[in-house]
């Protein structure tokens, strides 16, 4: 502001005299150059509030050229492509057996696939909490109709699928024993957002599972954007208030994370 006067009052000076502009005049003018001056620090302050990511122009074509904690965020993995998440070869390479059996639920648990895909984990589970619920949820309205084709075909009950947005799960609030995230959370463009959002559904004490590529083992034949490393997940949960519990590592290729609500 101090700025702006010295730098402005030689100009005011000029104004004043070539145009004989009263006093009055002059205090407009200052009141106005302090209201711009306070409405840009405004502006700036809501930018760096929201200034949780970094773009760059050149990047990894695998990615949105947006980062996160120094994490590139991964491109959503289209619906085009959804026989790819019900190959055969992923009961060997990734164990989805295995997988439900190390969750951390009881009968009646209710439990959200966030992330769901074609629901290959919420159908495993929903098998397991006969008394509780599965919401299966997604961005992409084409994996959300397999999931319901699928519900109806094979009369499941306790699946709900959810439209979730970029940045909102659209979850009820309190509602969420365990949360669990199967080789999706690596590319939610909007991370911050949709754990804070996660944070809300889940109930005091509430559970998120992650499973994630192994980054530190560069054998794993996995684009590098879609593994993390454990110190990676660990440091964006913290951020998000989740704190760490244990790491499971059964699963050949994935980390199995599990993280509770603070
Ligand atoms: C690689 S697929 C994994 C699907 C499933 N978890 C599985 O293991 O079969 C990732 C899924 O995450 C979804 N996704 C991406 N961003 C999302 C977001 N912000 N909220 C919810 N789902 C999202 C994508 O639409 C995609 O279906």
């Amino acid at each position: 502001m101090l700025f702006l006067i010295i730098k402005f009052v030689p100009l005011l000076k000029t104004i004043i005299i070539k145009s004989r502009t009263s006093f009055w005049s002059l205090l407009t003018i200052l009141t106005m150059l302090v209201s711009v001056t306070f409405s840009g620090n405004a502006i700036a302050a809501e930018t760096s509030t929201r200034n949780y990511y970094r773009t760059q122009t050149i990047h990894n074509p695998d990615g949105i050229g947006k980062f996160y904690q120094d994490r590139e965020i991964a491109g959503v993995m289209g619906h085009q492509a959804m026989a790819w998440l019900e190959r055969n070869s992923r009961e060997k390479q990734e164990q989805p057996q295995a997988v439900i059996e190390h969750l951390p639920l009881d009968p009646n648990a209710q439990v959200a696939d966030l992330g769901t895909g074609t629901g290959y984990f919420a159908f495993r589970i929903a098998s397991l909490i006969p008394e509780g619920k599965i919401y299966a949820v997604d961005i992409q309205p084409e994996m959300l109709k397999v999931v319901n084709d699928l519900k109806k075909q094979n009369q499941v009950e306790n699946v709900q699928a959810i439209l979730g947005t970029e940045t909102d799960l659209n979850l009820p609030a309190e509602s969420i024993d365990l949360a669990l995230m199967v080789d999706a959370y690596h590319e939610f463009a909007y991370p911050q957002e949709i754990m804070s959002s996660l944070y809300t559904a889940l109930k005091p004490g509430g559970k998120v599972v992650l499973v994630e590529y192994r980054q530190e083992n560069p054998m794993i034949m996995i684009k590098p954007l879609h593994k993390m490393s454990q110190k990676q997940v660990k440091k964006e949960m913290k951020t998000a208030n989740f704190r760490w519990q244990k790491t499971l590592e059964f699963l050949p290729e994935q980390h199995f994370m599990i993280f509770q609500k603070s």
